[in-house]
Order: structure tokens, then sequence, then C-alpha cells
């Protein structure tokens, strides 16, 4: 297996960063300090060299420091026996560059893959609590990590699914019964349907059991869970679906049944996680549900994903989080960067557990203690 970490990390006028520079361990690395003082902007800045946007924030622009007119983001990464050096900058007004060794990149989707890293965030309890359109993009996105045609079927649906959508309030407008040309955006549906169907149902399949070990590792076995899939065409062929619903589809005027209201149901010893989890084991869940992620990239791409844990401790017991960090300390991990509010308890943990590590205070300057 390949190594893979990030070595150097220099950022300007990123978000509250006038200028930054660090180097990191290749195992663990954590950053505490105060609420605010921008630790989790520092896994943000990671995460930018990676898939060349924020984790948080969509809008680039609004990453620059307040106030000025252009950030700019540096990584050194070390993977296998390469050292990669990236850049990342955004300027008001002006399109996103991002470079690999000095080459300008004109494609961003080139770059996806190279560097893998999976982020554990607060902001992952949208998944649970949020509607199903989280969880399939939480699915998508790990597919078309190892699956590049999937992400074309998935724009060649999204592009019939909107055809479809158009033409079923032109009928309703034009009164007309038709159905030929309905039937025609039906089977633009249906070959990208099935294919996505397919990989989903694939991927959670092999999903389960990697998710199943990291739950029992981090909770000691003491609950069940279960992940599944759910998709009207696990019990018909989406065109009988389609027929079926084609007066319905009528009526409301959109495609009520498809692959595109696919959902993942999460339950706890048999329930609904959403309902009846305590939000220690929801937030297990989770965690439990991106380190399968981690697991996934891992062995389909032959490199260990960085792992970004953001405020892991919040919410968590003493013993879960000791039981997180004494696994990441393992072996079958790579790089990981873990932010908490107190050194002391992390100190502690890492110092039992042996493995090699550095910690960064932040506040107005970045020091190692
Ligand atoms: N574009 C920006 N310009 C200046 N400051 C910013 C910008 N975006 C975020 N911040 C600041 O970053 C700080 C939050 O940093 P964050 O990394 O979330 O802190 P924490 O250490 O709690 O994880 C806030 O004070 C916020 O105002
Ligand atoms: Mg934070």
């Amino acid at each position: 297996m390949e190594q893979l970490y990030i070595s150097k990390l220099s950022l300007v006028q990123f978000k509250n960063y006038e200028e930054a520079s660090l180097e990191f361990s290749p195992r663990i690395n954590c950053f505490v300090g105060d609420n605010g003082v921008g630790k989790t902007n520092l896994l943000d800045a990671i995460h930018y060299l990676s898939l060349t946007k924020s984790f948080f924030n969509n809008v680039d622009q609004q990453n620059i420091r307040h106030g000025q007119e252009v950030f700019v983001i540096q990584g050194e990464f070390v993977r296998g026996d390469h050292t990669e050096k990236i850049f990342c900058s955004v300027r008001a007004g002006k399109k996103k560059i991002c470079k690999r060794n000095n080459k300008d990149y004109e494609r961003f989707s080139d770059h996806i893959g190279l560097l893998p890293v999976v982020m554990i965030s607060p902001a992952d309890s949208s998944l649970i609590l949020e509607g199903s359109e989280q969880r399939r993009r939480f699915i998508d996105t790990v597919i078309s990590l190892y699956d590049r045609p999937y992400l074309q079927a998935l724009l060649r649906y999204n592009r019939a699914l909107m055809q479809r959508n158009k033409l079923l309030k032109q009928l309703e407008f034009k009164r007309e019964t038709d159905a030929g040309e309905l039937e025609l955006w039906d089977n633009q549906l249906i070959i990208p349907g099935n294919e996505i169907h397919e990989k989903r149902k694939e991927l959670v399949r092999k999903l389960v059991p990697v998710f199943q070990e990291y739950y029992d590792h981090i909770s000691e076995g003491k609950e069940k869970v279960g992940l599944e899939y759910r998709s009207p065409l696990l019990e018909r062929p989406f065109e009988d679906i389609l027929l079926q619903n084609r007066e319905k589809d009528r009526v409301l005027q959109y495609t009520t049944a498809g692959v595109h209201k696919d959902d993942l149901v999460m339950t706890l010893d048999g329930y609904p996680i959403k309902k009846t989890g305590s939000q220690g084991q929801q937030k297990t869940f989770l965690v439990a549900l991106k380190f399968a992620k981690f697991g996934f990239i891992r062995d389909l791409t032959g490199v260990k994903p960085i792992l970004l844990l953001d405020d892991i401790f919040d919410k968590f017991d003493a013993r879960r989080v000791y039981q997180i960090i004494r696994m990441v300390a393992r072996h079958e991990f790579g790089q990981i960067f873990i932010t908490d509010t107190d050194a002391g308890h992390l100190k502690k943990i890492l110092s039992e557990v042996g493995t090699e590590h550095r910690i960064f205070k932040i506040n107005e300057e970045i020091r190692i203690i």
C-alpha cells in the first residue's frame, strides 16, 4: 500500500488566517485551541487541496479573508515515492486556479482521487436528520470515487428526468392525451436508472459489513445497527414502475417514482435511528459510516485517505473517544488530523497508545506543544 500524507501546508488570506505555515507529522496531528481560533479552517484547507473545494462552503469567494482580494492554499504531499505540490487559489471575481507541481489543471475532476481525504464533522448529522437527498449524495460521492461512468449515468438520468417533468407540465397545459412522447423519456430514464440502481445496490452490499465492523469496534458491540438500501427497483423493473405511476405522474405533473427517490435506511436495534437513537448513538453511527467510506476508498485505491476528524469529542463519552483514537492509531490508518478545544485528554490518550504525533496550539500564532 502506498503511503500518503501532507507534509507542509501554507495559507495566505484563507478564512481567518492572514498567513500560516505548518509542518505535519505523517501520523497524528492535533489542532487545539479555543472556539473560533481556526482549527476547522485548517482541516478545510487540506480538504481544498484534496478535492479543490471547501467541505463547508460551496461559494469559493466566501473563503477569502474578509476585506481581502485573494486566498492561496499550498501544500506538499507525499504519495508513494513522489512529492506532489498542490496549489489552490481564488481571487474575487476570477476563476479558481488549481495546480499540481506548478501545472494548471484544466479540469478539476482530474485531480479528484489523487490525494483522498475523508472528513468526519458535526455537519454529518444532516445525513441522519435531513431528507433522503443527503443520503443519496453520500452514496453517489462514494461510488463516483471509483467509478467514472457512474457520474455520467447520473447526469444522463437527471437530464432525462428534467425533460420528462417538463413534458408532464406541458401535457396538463395542452390537455393532450398522447403518451408517445412520455414513453420516449421513459426510455431515456430506464437505461441510466438501472445502471444507477445496480451500482447503489452493490455499494450498500459491500459497505454494510465494513460499517458494522467499525460500529462494533467503537461501541464495543453494544448495539446492533442496520443499513438498508430502499428503492422501488428492488421489487419491480423500472419500466413497470414508470408505467404504473403514469397517471399519478400526469396528475401531479412530475415523476413520482424512480432512483431519484432512493434512500438509505439507518436503524439501531431494528428502529430508525433518526427517531430513537441518542445523540451519542447517532454520532457513533455517522462516524462508523465515514470510517466505512475510508475503508472502502483505501481498499479500492491502494492508499489510506488522510482522515480529518473535526470535533469528534463533542457528545462522545470518554470511553468511545478512547476507542476511536486507539483504532486510528493502528497501522491500517495513515495520517490523521484531530481538532479539540482541550489538549489535556488528547495528550493523555495519545501517550497511552504511543503513536507518533504532533500537537499544534492555535492562538494568534501557531505553536507546537
Ligand atoms: N472569510 C473569512 N474571513 C475572515 N474570517 C473568517 C472567514 N471565514 C471564517 N472566518 C472566521 O473563522 C473563525 C472560525 O474558525 P473555525 O476554524 O471554525 O474555528 P474553530 O477553531 O472553532 O474550529 C470564525 O471566527 C470566523 O469568523
Ligand atoms: Mg471547529
